[in-house]
């Protein structure tokens, strides 16, 4: 078999056979095939896409190209969650300890920022001496004596997608919804959790900036998971604007703190909610209605919040911070951010937001960078607010008091403010399950 051949076959719009993909699969995870060839053919599936019974084959050879975890040591049935990427996205900080709290397990592995987007790992990372990369026993051991532990990606779980994902990234070839989902779907598969829940962001500060591609996108995973045994579903959440308040690391630990305590913004409040109770509800604990009034009780009884402390102590954080937010070390510059007219906010470009918390250092500029875990914006007028020429609508917060001018300047192209009241932000837009599409 030859790759030329491969690639042509898919040029052509041709459906690439198992073999084909295996070949594939095998040769970039070995190293045998060139980088140039292998971006040759993910441009060739960019443009003429795949057949699901293509995806479904490059999801499974990307799943078993390196190590498959296997959970059955760990007790009773174990939810996976995945989030397609955003701006303030701290969700799995506050749901993963309230489905913990309710009897179901969450065995985690979870990445960090990428481009405008932040990642769970940096923010846990923030927590004075918190470990993301323990080995599997130390892991299983924190699953099963706290019923979480959330860790970075380990080496070698689908090797393959570290090397598409890196060519993905400067080739222009990240927005494909074939690409997307065996990405996620293969890391989410070779994890080994029973279920799995996809938050699938649409909006600006998205991958995926329109409607029907979150739900093209987020059916494409939904068939993949569920056709290799995995129950799986999907809700299409907003990312047209920032999650909560607080974008930044450090920041978002707190936000993530006080919507665990009842304290956090409505939005975020909101939408952990519903992805909580979603995991419950895949994890057979009851009905929907049941599973939220389960969510309800640990956030208001405050066992969900013991769980996040109970789970930051076994990785050996300083849980001084999760009992008393102003434990953690505060940036020593901050830099507010005024409204250059009055009016109502009518738009917030995210990915700008999030490029913006990303040049005060709460993101890696190279590869190499270190993270500033102080730095970050704390939104103080959102979409739909009324705000006032010279209100201050961000309070921005870096180690580097240098970098605040350019961070406002694209802070502020990211906002528009007009005279007219927007119309009410939706959340939550639609829920996919197997063969069924649910609109809200
Ligand atoms: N997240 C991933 O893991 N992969 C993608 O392709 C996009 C978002």
């Amino acid at each position: 078999m030859r790759m030329y051949d491969i690639i042509m076959n898919k040029r052509n719009g041709n459906e690439l056979s198992k073999q084909e993909i295996e070949f594939f699969v095998k040769g970039v995870t070995d190293g045998s095939i060139p980088d140039y060839q292998t971006s040759a053919l993910l441009m060739a599936i960019y443009f003429n896409g795949m057949t699901d019974i293509e995806t479904a084959t490059l999801t499974s050879s990307m799943a078993q190209s390196g190590d498959m975890v296997d959970l059955s040591s760990i007790e009773g049935i174990k939810v996976d969650k995945h989030s397609t990427g955003g701006v303030g996205d701290k969700t799995t900080l506050v749901i993963a300890p309230i489905v913990a709290a309710c009897g179901v397990k969450v065995a985690k592995m979870s990445g960090r920022g990428l481009g405008h987007t932040g990642g769970t790992v940096d923010k846990l990372e923030s927590i004075p001496s918190f470990q993301t990369a323990l080995d599997r026993e130390h892991f299983f051991r924190v699953v099963n004596e706290t019923g979480l532990s959330v860790i970075g990606q380990s080496g070698n779980l689908a090797p393959a997608d570290k090397k598409l994902y890196a060519l993905r990234d400067v080739t222009a070839t990240v927005e494909s919804i074939p690409l997307i989902a065996a990405s996620i779907m293969s890391k989410k598969i070779a994890a080994g959790s029973d279920c799995i829940l996809l938050d699938v962001k649409t909006g600006s500060g998205a991958f995926m900036k329109t409607l029907d591609d979150s739900i093209a996108l987020a059916q494409a995973m939904v068939a993949i998971g569920e056709n290799v045994g995995r129950h799986t579903i999907a809700l299409i959440t907003d990312m047209d604007i920032p999650l909560g308040h607080a974008i930044g690391n450090s920041l978002e630990v707190i936000e993530s703190v006080e919507t665990l305590k009842g304290n956090g913004p409505k939005d975020l409040t909101e939408v952990c909610i519903q992805l909580a109770t979603n995991m419950l509800y895949l994890a057979k604990k009851g009905s929907m209605e049941e599973c939220k009034a389960m969510v309800l009780k640990v956030m208001q009884d405050g066992s969900a919040l013991e769980r996040l402390k109970a789970m930051v102590k076994a990785q050996g954080g300083d849980a001084c911070v999760i009992e008393d937010c102003n434990n953690f070390e505060k940036a020593p510059y901050s830099h507010e951010v005024k409204a250059q007219k009055s009016g109502y906010i009518t738009h917030m470009d995210t990915e700008k937001c999030g490029i913006s918390s990303v040049i005060l250092g709460a993101g890696r500029e190279t590869k190499e960078s270190d993270i500033d875990f102080t730095a970050g914006i704390i939104l103080k007028a959102k979409y739909g607010d009324s705000v006032q020429q010279g209100d201050v609508i961000a309070t921005m917060y870096s180690s580097d008091q240098s970098k605040f001018q350019s961070a406002e300047e694209l802070f502020q192209k990211a906002i528009t403010i007009c005279d007219e009241k927007p119309k009410q932000e939706q959340l939550i837009y639609a829920r996919i399950e197997k063969d069924k599409v649910e609109r809200f």
